[in-house]
């Protein structure tokens, strides 16, 4: 007689509730692409602060179709993601590889059609052609002058393109871009900074600041989970052993700061926050710790970084994290945070949590 294991039993459970709230979702709302969610509704009217969220519903549909294969999730993934083709030459926001890598790449991953790896790449050549020669950045969208840790999460769809294409000066700039990134955004003791603040007559990096964590020195726990993140899709693409460390001790830094059921505030060193989670944090964390664990060629570590995986996704695949169904909430994982200081999204599901714990999940159910 077979056995499964709680944690399996969880994360099936959780995989076909997530199936239905995403089923309704696209039922309910034909043709919207939410963000966050107010008193648990997606639809609202509520500001967007940027727009770099329009990959995630069909990212969420192609997982979902990947797992089940059940054809209506592949057709309305097709239908979304030709809902967002046109943002592949949008150069006014730093977000194209949340776009396109993870709508578009796992379209073309199912199909390998010309056209689809043409959009990737000229997506990933649009996020390139942001770059700044002086200081040697791909600057945020708030400005020339700001750099974000988050821009990590969006490297991989530019390596991808630069290495399609041949074109070595697409790569020197993105190798520069997670250069500088790590020089002034990652601190000594793996904890990461927001945003960067650059003179953009000389290049000089100026100061740290943050928008969506407490304090420009202190730990905002999603940035630091699009580092861990992003630092490995780095290392992974260039293969520079430097990226990799950086990640590894992002990832000792989420682990030091975590409590061990593994989700983190919104940031680790603001005192008394007024919500005590972040989940959205803690699904990026999951999905960046599976892939450390296939990084590294220690196996001490891998066991390391996928037990940890494996802890997130037990304790969001229930409650108080994984919505009850019949509670009336249209997300998939609740206490997440999107931007305190402007009241968006604030102990709510958010697109992007609910993408990055459904990307863990089926990572895991697939293992
Ligand atoms: N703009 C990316 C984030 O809120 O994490």
């Amino acid at each position: 007689m077979t056995t499964t294991s709680p944690l399996r039993e969880r994360a099936e459970n959780a995989l076909g509730y997530a199936a239905r709230q995403l089923r309704r979702l696209v039922s309910n709302h034909p043709d919207y692409f939410p963000l966050y969610t107010e008193d648990g509704k997606w639809s609202h009217e509520g500001e967007a602060w940027t727009n770099w969220c329009e990959g995630f519903l069909p990212g969420q549909l192609w997982l979902i179709h990947q797992q089940t294969g059940d054809p209506w999730f592949r057709e309305r993934a097709i239908h979304y993601c030709r809902l967002i083709e046109h943002r592949a030459t949008d150069t006014s926001v730093h977000d194209l590889g949340f776009l396109f890598w993870s709508s578009w790449k796992r379209w073309y991953d199912e199909d390998h059609e010309e056209f689809q790896r043409h959009v990737i790449i000229e997506a990933g050549q649009t996020a390139g052609s942001r770059f700044r020669e002086k200081g040697a950045y791909l600057p945020s969208f708030v400005g020339p002058q700001s750099i974000f840790i988050d821009i990590m999460m969006n490297v991989g769809i530019i390596y991808y393109a630069a290495r399609q294409t041949r074109d070595a000066d697409l790569l020197r700039r993105v190798n520069q871009h997670c250069l500088t990134t790590r020089r002034y955004l990652v601190r000594g003791d793996g904890s990461t900074a927001h945003e960067g603040i650059f003179d953009t007559e000389t290049g000089e990096f100026l100061r740290q600041s943050t928008h969506q964590g407490w304090r420009g020195d202190s730990i905002w726990a999603r940035g630091l989970a699009w580092a861990l993140y992003g630092f490995g899709t780095a290392y992974r693409f260039s293969g520079d052993a430097r990226f990799l460390q950086t990640a590894e001790a992002c990832a000792a830094c989420y682990m030091e700061h975590t409590p061990s059921y593994g989700v983190p505030p919104n940031d680790w060193l603001e005192p008394e926050p007024r919500h005590p989670h972040e989940s959205s944090a803690a699904a990026i964390a999951a999905s960046g710790f599976q892939q450390l664990a296939r990084l590294t060629t220690d196996p001490l570590r891998a066991q390391l970084y996928g037990g940890k995986a494996r802890r997130i996704i037990y304790t969001l695949c229930a409650p108080p994290f994984l919505i009850d169904e019949d509670d009336g909430h249209e997300g998939i994982l609740r206490r997440a945070m999107y931007h305190e200081r402007r009241n968006l999204g604030v102990n709510q599901s958010v697109m992007w949590g609910d993408h990055f714990f459904l990307e863990a999940l089926c990572h895991y159910l697939n293992e």
